[in-house]
C-alpha cells in the first residue's frame, strides 16, 4: 500500500489530499479563493499567493487528520511544481519541501496537467484503462488535446492558440455580468436559454487539432455590448474600466446557451476526430470545463467510444489528482530533489520529468 500526501496551490485553490495506491481517496480538502477573487472578476495573483500562505498549513493538517494519518505514515509527499502562477506554486512547493525535510519522506514535484489526467483514476468504480486513449484537458488556464499511449507517454495533438476554454467561459461570463467564475454560471443560465438563438462562429473547424476561442469571444462581445465609442456618441460618460455596456435587449440565457453550444461543438468535434484518427479505445476529459453537462452529453452522443470524466468535485483544481499522478511517478522511481525549482510554464510530454 502506497500512501501519498498531495498538495496543490497552482492557481486559486489551496488543496491537500491523502491518496492510497493512486486510486482511493483517504481525504480531500479544497479551500477555494473564489470569494476573494470574485470582486475582480478573475484571479488576482498577489492576493492568491497571500491566501495560499494563510490557508496551507490548516488545509494540510485537515487532510492528514481526515485520513487519520501522520506524516511518518506517508510514503511520499507530492506537490504541484507547475504550470501555474509562480507566487502561488511557491507556497505549496516550499511547504512540501519543509515537510519532506522534517519527515525524511521522498518529495515528488508533479505536473499539474498530468494531475488533471489522473483525476480519472479516482473515479469509482474504476474500469481498467486500455491505451491509447485521447485526453482532452479543458480548464481555466489550459486546453490540450493529447494521445496517451501509456502511463507517462504522451503525444500532443493540439491545444489552444489563444484563450483556454475555461478562460473563454470566464470572459463571456464577465461580459454577461454573471458572477465569477463564468463557467458554472453560464451553464446554469444556459439551462433556460435557446442554444440556437445566436449563430456564433465555430473556429478552425477543419484545420488540425488546435483550438481558437478569441474569435468566438469577440463575436459574443459584438452581440451583447455597446462599444465605448457608441456610448460616447450617445453622450454617456465612459470612465470606469468596464467600458462596454451590456445592451438592455440582450437575453442572457440565450447568449449563454448559444455560446456554450459553440464551445462544446468545437471541443467535441476535434476530440472525436482525434480519437478516430489515432485509434483510441476511449475518450478522457478532465479539468474544470469537463464538469459541463452539455460537453459531457455531446461527447457521449457524438462518439462511439466510451467517454470518461472525473466526478464533479475532481474536475476543478484539487490535490487528490496530484496524489494520484504521483503514485504512478513514485512507482517508476521519480524522486525530486529538495532543491527543485518552480516551473510556471511546464509542458506535458515524454521529457516532462527529465528536468
Ligand atoms: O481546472 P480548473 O480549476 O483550473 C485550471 O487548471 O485552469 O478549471 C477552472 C475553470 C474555470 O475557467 C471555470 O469557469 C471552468 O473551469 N468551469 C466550467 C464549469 N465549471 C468550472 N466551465 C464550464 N462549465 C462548468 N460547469
Ligand atoms: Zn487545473
Amino acid at each position: 500500500m502506497v500512501t501519498i500526501l498531495g498538495i496543490e496551490s497552482s492557481c486559486d485553490e489551496t488543496a491537500a489530499a491523502v491518496v492510497v495506491d493512486g486510486r482511493t481517496l483517504a481525504s480531500n480538502v479544497v479551500a477555494s479563493q473564489i470569494a476573494i477573487h470574485a470582486e475582480y472578476g478573475g484571479v488576482f495573483p498577489e492576493l492568491a499567493s497571500r491566501a495560499h500562505v494563510e490557508a496551507i498549513s490548516l488545509v494540510v493538517e485537515e487532510a492528514l487528520h481526515d485520513a487519520n494519518t501522520t506524516p511518518d505514515q506517508l510514503d511520499a509527499i507530492a506537490v504541484t511544481r507547475g504550470p501555474g502562477l509562480v507566487g502561488s506554486l511557491l507556497v505549496g512547493i516550499n511547504f512540501a519541501k519543509g515537510m519532506a525535510l522534517m519527515s525524511g519522506k521522498p518529495l515528488l514535484g508533479i505536473n499539474h496537467l498530468e494531475g488533471h489526467i489522473y483525476s480519472l483514476w479516482l473515479t469509482q468504480p474504476f474500469r481498467p484503462v486500455e491505451f491509447p486513449v485521447v485526453v482532452l484537458i479543458v480548464a481555466g488556464g489550459h486546453t490540450e488535446l493529447l494521445l496517451m499511449r501509456d502511463h507517462g507517454v504522451y503525444e500532443r495533438l493540439g491545444g489552444t492558440l489563444d484563450d483556454a476554454a475555461g478562460e473563454a467561459f470566464d470572459k463571456v461570463g464577465r461580459m454577461l455580468r454573471l458572477p465569477f467564475p463564468g463557467g458554472p454560471h453560464i451553464e446554469q443560465s444556459a439551462a433556460t436559454g435557446n442554444p440556437k438563438a445566436y449563430d456564433f462562429p465555430r473556429a478552425r473547424r477543419d484545420s488540425g487539432f488546435d483550438f481558437s476561442f478569441s474569435g468566438l469571444k469577440t463575436a459574443v462581445m459584438r452581440e451583447v455590448t455597446i462599444p465605448a465609442s457608441t456610448q460616447a456618441r450617445m453622450g454617456r460618460q465612459v470612465t470606469t474600466e468596464k467600458k462596454s455596456q451590456l445592451r438592455s435587449d440582450v437575453r442572457v440565457p440565450d447568449v449563454a446557451a448559444s455560446f456554450q453550444s459553440a464551445v462544446t461543438d468545437i471541443l467535441v468535434e476535434k476530440t472525436v476526430r482525434a480519437a478516430k484518427e489515432h485509434g483510441a479505445t476511449e475518450i478522457f476529459m478532465a479539468g474544470g470545463v469537463s464538469a459541463n453537462g452539455m460537453l459531457r452529453q455531446k461527447m457521449r452522443k457524438e462518439s462511439d467510444l466510451p467517454v470518461r470524466y472525473p466526478p464533479l468535485n475532481l474536475c476543478t483544481d484539487n490535490a487528490a489528482m496530484i496524489g494520484a499522478a504521483a503514485y504512478w511517478r513514485f512507482q517508476t522511481g521519480l524522486r525530486s530533489s529538495l532543491e527543485f525549482d518552480v516551473l510556471p510554464m511546464w509542458p506535458l510530454n515524454n521529457d516532462t520529468y527529465s528536468r
